[in-house]
Formats: structure tokens, sequence, C-alpha cells
């Protein structure tokens, strides 16, 4: 049941902190720095040489940021949407290691992404959050979200378990091939640790009504970032779009000036998203798309002031180590979405058109 809540999909996001409770429970070791994932102990990846992210939608996007951690930690790594990874079929290898994350374990596209990679020799891992799914049943190894059940079609508290479950991985993968724990894992294991209670502060503190209500009649909504905050950008439009029916696009914020920069207006706010990877150029395209007359939304922690003084708003999020701050800017962003879409009367848990599990190609 919707337990008090007008929609499933306010409930869920309400419920990120006990669902990222559950996603890090007995896996991660605040005092040792380590990961402890059972279904994975310690030498299990040493083989890896790359790592490919498959996956459709908001999976997708925690894909890319995924791509976005191991690769700062050298691995290579790469994200594709699996409905592309099957016509472009990159090449791989015994050792490449094929991550198919799938909040329904039975999306079509990834089912049939994961048969090919698996066709081609390549070891294949489920993340899902339902146990005993087909893609579960087809791949070699799984790690469970334990986001508990999702109800709403916009997924929400599933995107911020995988990102967490994908964080876990990605430093149990880098430790296996490199042989020794990152400098900076414990510093991130106890950034993750916090993340509950991080997220509860977002709930509790979000003006993201205010925005929504201060915007509602705005021409389009663009959302901009750097890094790991670029997928953060793209999740956050296809939220705002496919519950409110409004024109939402997330951009990588260096692409801004090779086109999309001739849309925006003064009736095109523009969300910026600040984790702190190259804020300095963020903060340069954030007075760009001012000088056009767009009214800036800053999302960030309240470190940088320079940020702070020339947004037009500020979604705080709590400070945290940046390779997981995009989790808490997107959960301000899901408010975002969720009242925008609330303010417009939209049917927010059954959005038109959209099915909750695409199990057709
Ligand atoms: C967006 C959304 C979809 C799914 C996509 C993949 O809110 O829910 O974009 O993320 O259809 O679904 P799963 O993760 O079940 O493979």
């Amino acid at each position: 049941t919707k337990g008090g809540y007008e929609h499933y999909m306010y409930k869920e996001i309400n419920e990120q902190p006990g669902a990222l409770r559950r996603t890090t429970q007995g896996r991660l070791n605040t005092h040792t720095g380590g990961v402890e994932l059972d279904e994975f102990p310690p030498g299990t990846f040493s083989d890896v040489e790359q790592v490919h992210l498959i996956a459709m939608g908001t999976s997708h996007h925690a894909g890319m940021y995924a791509a976005s951690l191991l690769n700062a930690r050298g691995i290579p790594a790469y994200a594709f949407m699996s409905g592309e990874y099957s016509v472009v079929n990159p090449p791989v290898t015994e050792n490449t290691l094929v991550v198919a994350v799938s909040q329904s374990g039975e999306t079509a596209d990834t089912l049939d992404a994961v048969r090919r990679a698996r066709a081609s020799g390549a070891r294949t891992l489920a993340m899902t959050n339902v146990v005993g799914s087909s893609i579960t049943r087809e791949c070699d190894d799984e790690m469970l979200l334990r986001a508990g059940p999702e109800i709403g079609v916009a997924a929400t508290k599933t995107f911020s378990s995988q990102v967490t479950a994908l964080a876990l991985l990605s430093e149990r993968i880098a430790e296996d091939i490199e042989g020794t724990k990152s400098p900076d894992a414990r510093n991130l294991m106890e950034a993750l640790a916090r993340l509950p209670g991080d997220v509860q502060e977002i709930l509790d503190t979000s003006t993201a009504r205010e925005i929504a209500i201060e915007y509602q009649d705005s021409d389009a909504y663009f959302f901009i970032g750097r890094g790991p905050a670029h997928p953060v950008a793209l999740e956050g439009a296809l939220k705002f779009k496919e519950i409110s029916y409004e024109h939402a696009e997330g951009f990588a914020a260096s692409e801004l000036k090779h086109g999309p920069l001739a849309l925006v207006t003064p009736i095109t706010p523009v969300f910026a998203i600040f984790t702190g990877h190259e804020d300095e150029a963020t903060l340069s395209n954030m007075k760009e798309v001012q000088a056009r007359g767009a009214p800036v939304v800053a999302v960030t922690s309240e470190r940088s002031t320079e940020v702070v003084e020339f947004a037009d708003h500020v979604l705080t999020i709590p400070e945290t180590h940046p390779e997981i701050a995009g989790i808490l800017a997107n959960v301000q962003l899901q408010l975002v979405a969720y009242h925008a879409a609330k303010l417009l009367e939209r049917p927010i848990d059954k959005p038109r058109n959209l099915a909750k599990c695409v199990t057709v190609e």
C-alpha cells in the first residue's frame, strides 16, 4: 500500500534511507576501508581486463555513473544502452566483465544483450532488484540491490541503490585488478555508510517544491553536469519529462556550447549539478546560460561559495565524497520532478504510454 502517501513515487523517494541501508548492509567495513561482498570474495575479478555496463533508461544512467567511478580508478569501463549494444556488438573477450544493470531483471533489450555477450565468451554479472529474474538466470553471477519493491513506473530508490551497489562492486573490481585498496577507499566507505543519513537530511529540508512552483510556467527544463554529474543530469531530465510531460533535456556541461545553448532563453531554467568534478568549468557554463537570461538552480553542497553566490536558487546537498555526491544531487532532482508533475496534476505513478517493465524490444 501507499502507507499514507499520495503516490508510490513519493513513498519510494522517502524510502531511500532504508533502501540504502539494506543495499550496504554487511557489504562495507568502515574500519578497514574494505568492501565485503559475500558473493564476490577478494580475487574474484583479478582476471578482468575491461568492464561493459549494459542497461536501459534509469539503469543506463547508473551504468554511466559506474563507468566513471571505474575509470577514475584506472579500470577501462564503458557504459552502453543494451538496445544499442546488441546492434553495435563491441568486441569482448573472456576477460570482459559485462554487468547487466536492471531493476526488474526482465528488460528485453538487456536480456538480449546479455545473451549475445555470453555467446561471445564474456563473463556476465546481473545487478537487479528482483530475486530469480530472467536476466539473473542468464548471468554467471548476481548482485542484488535489496531496495525493496518499486511500484511507481518512474525508478527512484532503485537508482540510488544501483549507484551505491555499483560503487561497492567497482571498489571490489579495482582492488582485485590492482591488487591493492585505493588510498581513498576508507573515505569512500565512510561516505557510503553516511549516505542514508545524508539522504534523510535532504528529504527533511529540500526546497524542491518551491523551485517547482517558481518555474512551473517554463518552456523547457535543462540539466547539466560533468563527470558523474553528467548521468545525473540525464536522469534528472528523464524523471522530469516522464512524469510531468514537459520538455526536459540533460547535457554534459561541456556539450552546451556545441549546440544546446541555442535553446537557452529566460524561460528555460537550467539545473546545474556540482559534485566536485571541474566545478570551475561548470560555474562558467552556469554564467554563460545566465548571460542568455536563463535562471540557474545550482545543486551543490555549500562548500563552493561562488556557486551559491551566483546561482538564482540553490538545492543544497550535504557535503560528502565527490564520487557519491551525485546520488544526493539526484534525490533533489527526483523531488523537483515529483512536485512539478504534482502541480500539473499528472498521473505520477502511471505516466501515459509507459510501463514499469519493458519486455519487448
Ligand atoms: C525510468 C524507468 C525506465 C527503466 C528502464 C529499465 O524511470 O524506470 O527508464 O529504468 O526501462 O528498466 P530496468 O531497470 O527494469 O531494466
